[in-house]
């Protein structure tokens, strides 16, 4: 099942106000392409650039991270923070190298198997590379879900973020995914922000369950103690 009301309402908002030259769109390559996507599981657009295009200069395709010495890599991460992204970088492109000739594979749960990957992250991978139709969830687009469909319960919490997942593949577009996958994306980041969102701008405004029921602001539900 498909609601195409809501995935064409994130494509149209992401051609016309979504993010568009941020240095690793415009890009299929997937080296390219995962490095960004780890970079930024942790860390904000605006302190991933310039490590993004430096690390890049240095290692510019999987071979070159892979033949890099663990120092290498560490001395180019060094300031991004959360060091194991690093290591599972590293121990990632040598996989990649060692078992796929050093080609990305395109299905997200082969993504999933390799260091660094979890479920979000390969779909990112799979759509934006291949533009496979796998669906994303990290903590922006939980954010958005929550609130649009009025989801009480903590979204950390796996009785809430297995449903989640369903709702996440049900609303897949069948064409455009990468559209979709990236306007979900800035949607969480520069709209349905945690504090002060801009409802008035969203596309989703008119069916947003949080903002009909004035609960934006309760919405998600914060991790309990
Ligand atoms: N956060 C995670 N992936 C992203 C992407 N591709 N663009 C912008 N922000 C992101």
């Amino acid at each position: 099942f498909v609601d195409p009301s809501f995935s064409d309402a994130v494509i149209s908002w992401q051609k016309q106000h979504g993010r568009h030259s941020l240095p690793w769109q415009n890009t299929s390559d997937p080296y390219r392409v995962w490095l960004s996507e780890i970079m930024l599981q942790q860390t904000q657009v605006t302190a991933v650039i310039p490590y993004y295009q430096k690390f890049l200069a240095s290692f510019p395709d999987v071979q070159s991270l892979a033949q890099a010495s663990s120092e290498e890599v560490m001395s180019h991460w060094s300031g991004l923070g959360y060091y194991t992204r690093a290591r599972n970088l590293h121990r990632c492109a040598q996989r990649v190298v060692a078992e796929y000739a050093g080609v990305f594979p395109r299905d997200p749960a082969l993504l999933q198997d390799l260091p660094g990957i979890g479920r979000s992250t390969a779909a990112a991978i799979a759509a934006f590379s291949y533009g496979v139709r796998a669906a994303i969830l990290d903590g922006n687009v939980k954010r958005v879900f929550a609130r649009v469909f009025g989801i009480d319960g903590y979204p950390g919490a796996k009785q809430v973020e297995e449903p989640m997942w369903r709702r996440a593949e049900a609303l897949l577009p069948e064409q455009g995914v990468e559209s979709y996958t990236q306007g979900l994306m800035d949607m969480g980041a520069t709209l349905c922000t945690r504090s002060k969102p801009s409802c008035d701008a969203c596309p989703l405004a008119k069916r947003c369950v949080a903002l009909a029921t004035d609960r934006v602001a309760q919405l998600p539900v914060r991790k309990p103690k």
